[in-house]
C-alpha cells in the first residue's frame, strides 16, 4: 500500500511511447547503449534518480528571487544554513556534481599507492580514485553478495575486514576511509547507524578520516528508522543528525536527494584540508560561493536539501520503490532482496541464467525492457564493473538490471505499466539472448559502449 503523494502535479512534460518497429531502430542505432538513446524517444525513463527529480514550486521561486553574481551571492548563505541544519557541518564547497567533489577531495588527498575502503566504491568514486594512484577496496559484508539474503543493512561495512586491512597496508597509507549511503553499487541497500559507529571509532582509533559518500543520505537514514531499534519515533532529520555527526566529511551528489537538476556538496570538518581543497576547487570549479553552478541552482539546492529530508516525502519516495518491487516479486521475478532505496534492481543471473556474464545478460534486459515497453533501465554488472586482472576479465559477484526511481516524477499507474512490461519479458526469458561488446572506452566503458546482439532481434 502506496499512501497518496503528499504534493500534487502543477507542471507536466509529455511522454511518448514509439511503435516497437521504431524501438527496434532507435535501440540498433544507439548501439544498445541506453544512454544514446534520446529521451524524447523513452516511455518511462528509470535510467538513474541522478539529476531528474521534479523541483518544487518553491525551489523554481527561488531560483528566481535570488541574485546571480560572482561572489557571494545570497544562495551561498542560504546553503550555508542549510548544509549546518541538515548535516551539521560549518565547512564545505560547492560544486557542480558528486564526482567532482570526489575529484577535489582526492586529488588534494590521495598520493600514488595510497588504499582506499568503503563498503562498495561507485563507478565514478571508484575511477577518480584510480586516476590519482589510489587503490579501491571494497569491503562490504558477505550479505550484501547475497541477492536473497534478507540482511537488514546490506549496505554496512566488513569492520573486521577493515581492521585487517589498515594493519596490513598501515594507516599512513590510508588517506580516508568511505562508506557509501545507500550502497548504489550493492543494490541500494542501507548501512545501519550500529556500523556507521564502529566504522567511525576505528577510524578515529587509526586518525584516519571518515568520509561519507553520501548521494542518498536521507533513505539511508529512512531505513535506520525502520528497521533499527530506537530509531522509529525520531524525524528523519534528527537521524541524518546523528548519522554525519560520526564523519569527518562527505562527498555529495545533490542530484539525488537534495531533489535537483544539477550540483554536489563537499563537507569536511578540518580547516587545512578545506583550504587545499578550496585551492583546487577554484582552479577547477569555480569560486567557493558557486563552485561550478550558477547562483540559482545553489538556492534551489539549499531548498531542496529540506525537502529531501521531510519525513513524509521520504515515507512516499521509499514505498514507492518498495511497491514497485513487491509487484515484480508477486510476479516471480528476481530482485534483489530486500528491496533499496532509489532503485529495484533484477538479479539478472537469475532472470536469465542461460546467459553467461560474458554475454552480458544484465545489458541483454536493459536492451529488452527498452524493446518490449520503451522503459530505459541501466546495468550494473558485468558491463560496468568487470575488471581485467592481469589480461582476464573478471566479473562481478552482482549482475543488476536497476530500475531507478525518479524523485516526485512518477505515479502508480507509471509503476503499474513497469510491472506489467517486466512479467511480460519474464515470460518469454528463453527467447533474450547475450550481447557482444563492439567499441569500448579504456575506463568507465559502460557510459559509451556499443554492442551487437548476438541473434537478431525481432
Ligand atoms: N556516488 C554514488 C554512490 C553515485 O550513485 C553517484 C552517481 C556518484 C557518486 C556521482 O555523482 O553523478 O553527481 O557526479 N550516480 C548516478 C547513478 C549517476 O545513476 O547512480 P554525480
Amino acid at each position: 500500500m502506496v499512501n497518496p503523494p503528499p504534493y500534487k502535479i502543477k507542471v507536466v512534460e509529455k511522454i511518448n511511447l514509439r511503435s516497437r518497429e521504431e524501438r527496434l531502430r532507435i535501440l540498433k542505432e544507439a548501439g544498445y547503449n541506453p544512454f544514446y538513446i534520446k529521451a524524447d524517444d523513452v516511455y518511462i525513463d528509470l535510467l538513474t534518480d541522478s539529476g531528474t527529480a521534479a523541483m518544487s514550486d518553491s525551489q523554481w521561486a527561488g531560483m528566481i528571487e535570488t541574485n546571480q553574481a560572482y561572489a557571494g551571492s545570497r544562495s551561498y548563505d542560504s546553503l550555508k544554513q542549510a548544509v549546518k541544519e541538515v548535516f551539521g557541518f560549518d565547512l564545505f564547497l560547492i560544486a557542480h556534481q558528486g564526482r567532482a567533489t570526489e575529484n577535489v577531495l582526492f586529488s588534494t588527498t590521495i598520493r600514488r599507492g595510497d588504499v582506499i575502503p568503503s563498503n562498495t566504491h561507485f563507478d565514478t568514486t571508484r575511477q577518480n580514485i584510480l586516476s590519482k594512484g589510489g587503490e579501491p577496496v571494497d569491503l562490504l559484508v558477505e550479505e550484501g553478495y547475497d541477492p536473497t539474503s534478507q540482511h537488514p543493512f546490506k549496505g554496512d561495512v566488513d569492520v573486521e575486514k577493515l581492521v585487517t586491512l589498515i594493519n596490513e597496508v598501515g594507516g599512513e597509507r590510508i588517506p580516508l576511509i568511505m562508506m557509501t549511503i545507500t550502497n548504489n553499487a550493492g543494490g541500494g541497500q542501507p548501512a545501519s547507524m550500529q556500523n556507521i559507529k564502529e566504522v567511525s571509532r576505528v577510524a578515529r582509533e587509526n586518525r584516519i578520516p571518515f568520509f561519507f559518500d553520501a548521494c542518498r543520505f536521507a533513505e539511508n537514514a529512512y531505513f535506520i528508522k525502520k528497521r533499527e531499534g530506537g530509531y522509529s519515533s525520531k524525524t528523519i532529520r534528527e537521524i541524518v543528525s546523528e548519522m554525519f555527526s560520526y564523519v569527518d566529511g562527505f562527498t555529495f551528489s545533490a542530484k539525488k536527494d537534495a531533489l535537483v537538476n544539477i550540483g554536489g556538496i563537499l563537507g569536511m570538518r578540518d580547516q587545512t584540508l578545506y583550504e587545499r581543497c578550496k585551492n583546487m576547487l577554484i582552479q577547477i570549479e569555480g569560486f567557493e560561493s558557486y563552485g561550478g553552478l550558477a547562483c540559482r541552482d545553489v538556492e534551489a539546492v539549499a531548498r531542496g536539501l529540506y525537502e529531501g529530508v521531510e519525513d513524509d516525502y521520504v515515507e512516499h519516495y521509499c514505498q514507492q520503490v518498495q511497491y514497485l518491487g513487491e509487484g515484480l516479486k508477486a510476479k516471480g521475478i528476481p530482485i534483489i532482496e530486500p528491496v533499496g532505496g532509489h532503485a529495484v534492481y533484477i538479479d539478472a543471473k537469475r532472470f536469465l541464467p542461460h546467459i553467461p556474464q560474458e554475454e552480458f545478460p544484465a545489458q541483454a534486459l536493459v536492451v529488452h525492457l527498452y524493446l518490449e515497453g520503451g522503459i530505459r533501465s541501466l546495468e550494473i554488472g558485468s558491463v560496468g564493473f568487470a575488471k581485467k586482472v592481469e589480461g582476464r576479465w573478471v566479473y562481478p559477484k552482482l549482475e543488476m538490471t536497476r530500475l531507478a526511481l525518479p524523485r516526485r516524477v512518477y505515479t502508480k499507474e507509471h509503476l503499474d505499466y513497469v510491472i506489467d512490461v517486466v512479467a511480460k519479458l519474464y515470460e518469454k526469458r528463453d527467447k533474450i539472448k547475450g550481447f557482444k561488446m563492439v567499441y569500448e572506452a579504456p575506463s568507465l566503458r559502460h557510459f559509451t559502449f556499443r554492442m551487437e546482439p548476438l541473434e537478431p532481434l525481432t
